[in-house]
């Protein structure tokens, strides 16, 4: 699949920003958990949610996903072999470790999948779920996760781990006793998840703060649940409405809250924002300091628009920097701007960037989702046509982009070869 865009149009609008990835999926397998029906709303159409609910299906649930309304019929007894190709396509599949010990006690799952960010192991996972008393053997490309009973316990997390945290927290929904998680993740995804949990009948305490206390409960029940909106969707049209080619621009459907970190480093730039309840409006700035950031877990910058912001740093005047503190071989979008002439070059962890430049528009290829929509921006942008190569990956995350960015004036069409 290609995309060619044609930039430098002037854009303006208003856009729905859709439901969370990263919630969708983690909510999506913890709902196996319950032998009742699952209503979730809010649901975006995206590959890596259609690959999940795939995963359901394969396992012989029911399934229903019209206008992002998801509903899961029950299935007491599933198979506990999760080795189909689906499973190693996205990381998210990683969810089913947690929700299949609650549900069943044991799981077979091959090796897991999702961008290529460098090396991503899963060590803190497993070892959050040997504390709840799980037994784990790796044999071939698969791992065998098994329990004679989950039992309560404290898991201390060595680092904020969002995977770890989310399913720790879902396996110990049902864990004899109490489980107390330490050094949790405190990201919106894992909140989002455990009210989920909590709208099931799971006691769970301290969600956002980092120690998080499960009660375990023995059943999990019908459920009708509305997802929190994708900050990492909402945060990248903030970001292309930020640059000098765009009008006034609102998103709706959003939570401004959890987009506080790049609200504060749009504003301290100069970017005219103002916060609705559930909306965010923006006037394009073309005279915005530069930025400094240094990219860490929430409340800190996200990662996720790592890629993304060192875009928009191109069309700034003067020197910014973006230090990257989770993902160290997060840089492929870095050879990829240079195509385009940027200024950017990489030291260590961190991204230096000299603006303003006239980007030129280019071939560009797609090598993860938030590089692949950091192109997508850089194509915008650039004077000329810009053609993105591989751009499947983008719809893994991001719900009907070319709509979305049609709405905005932007010329772009999709190739399908
Ligand atoms: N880590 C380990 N061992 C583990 C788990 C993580 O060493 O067992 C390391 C990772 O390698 C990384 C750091 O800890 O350096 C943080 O990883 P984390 O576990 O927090 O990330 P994740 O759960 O694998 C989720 C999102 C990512 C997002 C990160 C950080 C999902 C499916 N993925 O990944 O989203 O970048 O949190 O916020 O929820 C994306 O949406 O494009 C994406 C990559």
């Amino acid at each position: 699949m290609k995309l060619t865009i044609r930039g430098k149009k002037k854009i303006q609008g208003t856009i729905k920003i859709s439901g969370s990835k990263n919630s969708a999926l983690a909510i999506i397998a913890s709902s196996i958990i319950t032998n009742e029906e699952v209503i979730i709303r809010n649901v975006p159409e995206i590959d890596d949610v259609l690959n999940q609910i795939k995963i359901l299906e394969e396992h012989g649930y029911t399934i229903y996903f019209q206008n992002n309304i998801l509903k899961i019929k029950p299935k007491k007894h599933i198979n506990y072999r999760f080795v189909s190709e689906s499973i190693s396509k996205l990381r998210g599949s990683y969810y089913f470790m947690g929700a299949m010990l609650a549900k069943s006690k044991k799981i077979k799952i091959k090796q897991i999948g999702g961008c290529n960010l460098g090396d991503r192991p899963i060590n803190y996972h497993l070892e959050a779920l040997k504390k709840l008393n799980v037994k784990i053997k790796e044999k071939d490309d698969c791992l065998y996760l098994k329990t004679s009973s989950l039992k309560g316990n404290t898991i201390k997390l060595p680092f904020p781990s969002v995977g770890a945290t989310i399913n720790a927290l879902i396996a110990s929904t049902k864990a004899k006793g109490i489980t107390i998680i330490e050094n949790a993740a405190l990201e919106p995804e894992v909140s989002d998840v455990g009210n989920f949990l909590i709208s099931m009948g799971a006691c769970i305490e301290g969600l956002s703060t980092k120690t998080i206390k499960v009660t375990g409960v023995d059943y999990l029940h019908y459920t009708d649940y509305y997802l929190a909106s994708d900050r990492i969707e909402a945060g990248t049209y903030l970001l292309l409405a930020s640059t000098k080619d765009s009008d006034k621009i609102t998103l709706e459907n959003v939570q401004p809250y959890y987009l506080k970190s790049l609200i504060d480093v749009l504003k301290e730039a100069g970017s005219d924002i103002s916060i609705g309840e559930h909306s965010i409006t923006i006037k394009g700035n073309s005279h915005l300091k530069p930025l400094n950031i240094e990219i860490g877990p929430y409340p800190a910058f996200p990662t996720d628009l790592g890629p993304i912001i060192s875009v928009i740093a191109t069309q700034i005047e003067g020197e910014s920097t973006i230090k990257e503190t989770i993902y160290k071989n997060r840089t492929s979008h870095i050879n990829e701007l240079k195509k385009a002439h940027a200024n950017i070059t990489l030291s260590l962890d961190t991204i230096y960037i000299k603006g303003k430049t006239k980007l030129n528009g280019t071939i560009f290829q797609s090598y993860d989702l938030r590089q692949s929509a950091a192109m997508v921006l850089t194509s915008i942008l650039a004077s000329g046509t810009s053609i993105i190569e591989n751009a499947e990956i983008l719809f893994r995350g991001y719900e009907k982009p070319i709509e979305k960015l049609k709405q905005l004036g932007i010329n772009i069409t999709l190739i399908n070869e």
